[in-house]
């Protein structure tokens, strides 16, 4: 076993079939790892958790979509990415091996250079001579490296160049109109997506923290921001508590978040968005349901520097880990309308929503008329062309036809016509409703990341045992079965028992060694529950559940069973339902 707590907990994760480095057999690849066996559920289960919070009890107006991974480059030249998303690279001019320049200064002089152009950032490895941190060499010059992985769509060539995308939300915003007709023109309206994304990143050094290729959970929340309906923010979340570390904090040097409620936030202009409040405010909800307790979890604000392109204020959740000290575990965006009108300048397309009028706005509005019977008169037999031509073009192309043309006539196709049958008048309308771009606020968080946070929080030693606390809803294995020994008549009823747990949920039969053994390995895989099977079993047809943390077992009948357990698992103390507390095995 490693020394750090990190350490511990890959080794454990490796060990007991999490997680591994891809491609091990061929010495491995930084920035991918595989999921075992129990990874898999972990990491569902906790897929599914961010599902309930962010959609299925917002699923009034939040929905999911899926779209593709591949994307064509126009997709991410829109959005801004292809311009902005990258990193600087630094190479060694003797090893050749190729770092990221601001790691590698950050690292040597403990400063943020989050921001930094490259010329300060080559200023910097410069006057500070650092080197290669593997060989020693000079490093080279600093260079912008796009952070996207290419590909082309079809047979090469340079029109079907593609990227893989780097989020999911670009799939959310080219979808925005869609979605909105779907959800009849109402606002707010939250689009989710879950979905592998892949980053390009330069040298990543932090195993699962870090990866090349993962899955994000993300919303584009879209909202009028003339009318936010945000009265959730202050229906669910006045009571509750978030901490914040400003940037006016951070830029006084402080590094001490502040608790507050995240409508209180929104109402000092802390936060700038309601929204953005808001799903702070259920993300903090999120994270401690993953077993971090508050005090263990902060938002950082980001300095404009250092934000994203399309972001006009960004929020970290920042979770205490024992390794780097603080882990980014989800981004807060308020990526106002920069996406959509950006879709909307490039695309073309009609990405607008509608909002109705209290009072009716006036507009004036230039109006071509034609007289018809002038026209017949004129042309006699030809009228019939004429009104044919007329009608092929739109009044606003004729306006401007009509008003620029020199001289008494104008000509289409052919046809002079005297400008003296139209007539130009300025009129005023009434409208109702006007079209503006939703504002949006996102909440984004990568899955693998909470993984290992979940087992971080998770992981505990006691005696000569490691424990895996998870909370029941994200433990991989819900359920041990276990018979007092190995023999008949238990093994027959164990494995009915089995059967009928299998049914709900993943259950692990648990058999080899003493039941002292059996509770162990139990406890290190992080099952809740383990059902005993003793000689009282057979004959009273009951069981035994034992609850993990406490190590409390009540003697439940074999019919009450699955009633216990889903309360166990729903994170009620299963005793309340009046089973006895028995003093048992161990
Ligand atoms: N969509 C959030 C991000 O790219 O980090």
């Amino acid at each position: 076993m490693g020394s750090s707590k990190y350490e511990k907990i890959i080794d454990y994760a490796v060990k007991r079939g999490f997680l591994w480095q891809s491609y091990e057999i061929y010495g491995g690849q930084a920035g991918f790892y595989d999921l075992g066996p129990l990874g898999v559920l972990l990491k569902n289960n906790i897929i599914n958790l961010w599902r309930e919070f962010f959609v299925r009890k917002h699923q009034e107006f939040v929905v999911e979509i899926e779209t593709p991974i591949i994307t064509p480059s126009i997709v991410f030249k829109a959005s801004g990415h292809e311009e902005s998303f990258t990193d600087y690279a630094v190479e060694c001019t003797q090893c050749h091996r190729i770092f990221r320049a601001d790691h590698l200064i950050e690292e040597k002089l403990n400063i943020s250079t989050e921001g930094y152009p490259a010329e300060e950032l080559e200023k910097l490895i410069n006057e500070n001579s650092i080197k290669c941190p593997v060989c020693g060499g000079v490093l080279g010059n600093v260079r912008k490296f796009l952070l996207l992985f290419q590909t082309h769509v079809g047979p090469y060539s340079p029109e079907n160049l593609a990227y893989l995308r780097p989020e999911a939300a670009q799939g959310m915003f080219t979808n925005f109109k869609r979605v909105y007709d779907l959800a009849r023109h109402k606002l707010p309206l939250g689009i989710a997506q879950i979905g592998r994304v892949a980053r390009n990143e330069i040298s990543p050094r932090q195993g699962p923290i870090r990866l090349r290729e993962f899955t994000i959970m993300e919303i584009e929340f879209f909202y009028d921001e003339a009318n936010p309906n945000c009265d959730l923010l202050y229906d669910h979340c006045r009571e509750e508590k978030i901490q914040i570390l400003t940037g006016e904090q951070r830029q006084r040097g402080e590094d001490k978040p502040v608790s507050i409620s995240p409508a209180e936030a929104f109402n000092d202009g802390i936060i700038k968005s309601p929204w953005l409040a808001y799903w702070m405010c259920i993300a903090s909800k999120f994270i401690n349901a993953l077993g971090v307790p508050g005090s263990n979890s902060y938002f950082e604000e980001k300095l404009p520097h250092e934000r994203a392109h399309y972001s006009k204020q960004t929020f970290d959740q920042m979770v205490i880990v024992d390794r780097w000290g603080r882990v980014e575990v989800s981004g807060h965006a308020y990526r106002h309308t920069y996406d959509l009108e950006r879709h909307i300048a490039f695309s073309k397309a009609d990405l607008y929503a509608v909002r109705q009028l209290k009072t009716p706005k006036i507009v004036k509005r230039t109006e071509i008329q034609y007289d018809k019977v002038a026209i017949l008169k004129m042309f006699g037999s030809r009228a019939g062309d004429v009104f044919k031509v007329i009608s092929t073009i739109s009044r606003d192309e004729l306006l401007k036809i009509v008003s620029s043309a020199q001289g008494d006539s104008i000509v289409l196709n052919n046809i002079v016509i005297p400008k003296s049958v139209f007539t130009v008048a300025e009129v005023e309308e009434q409208q109702w409703v006007e079209r503006f771009v939703p504002s949006v606020s996102e909440p984004s968080f990568g899955a693998e990341r909470l993984m290992y946070i979940a087992m971080e929080y998770a992981y505990s030693e006691q005696e000569d045992r490691i424990i895996l606390k998870f909370p029941p809803k994200i433990a991989p294995i819900k359920v041990g079965v276990a018979p007092l020994v190995d023999r008949e008549p238990l093994k027959q009823f164990a494995r009915k028992v089995y059967e009928v747990l299998k049914e709900r949920y993943y259950v692990m039969y648990l058999e080899g060694g003493t039941i002292g053994r059996k509770y162990a390995l139990a406890d290190e895989l992080g099952i809740p529950f383990v059902v005993t099977i003793d000689y009282d079993s057979v004959s009273k047809n009951d069981v035994t559940i034992r609850e993990r943390n406490s190590r409390k077992q009540v003697r439940v009948p074999f019919s009450d069973l699955l009633k216990a357990i889903d309360l166990g698992l729903d994170g009620l103390d299963i005793s309340i339902i009046g089973y006895p507390i028995v003093e048992y095995y161990s």
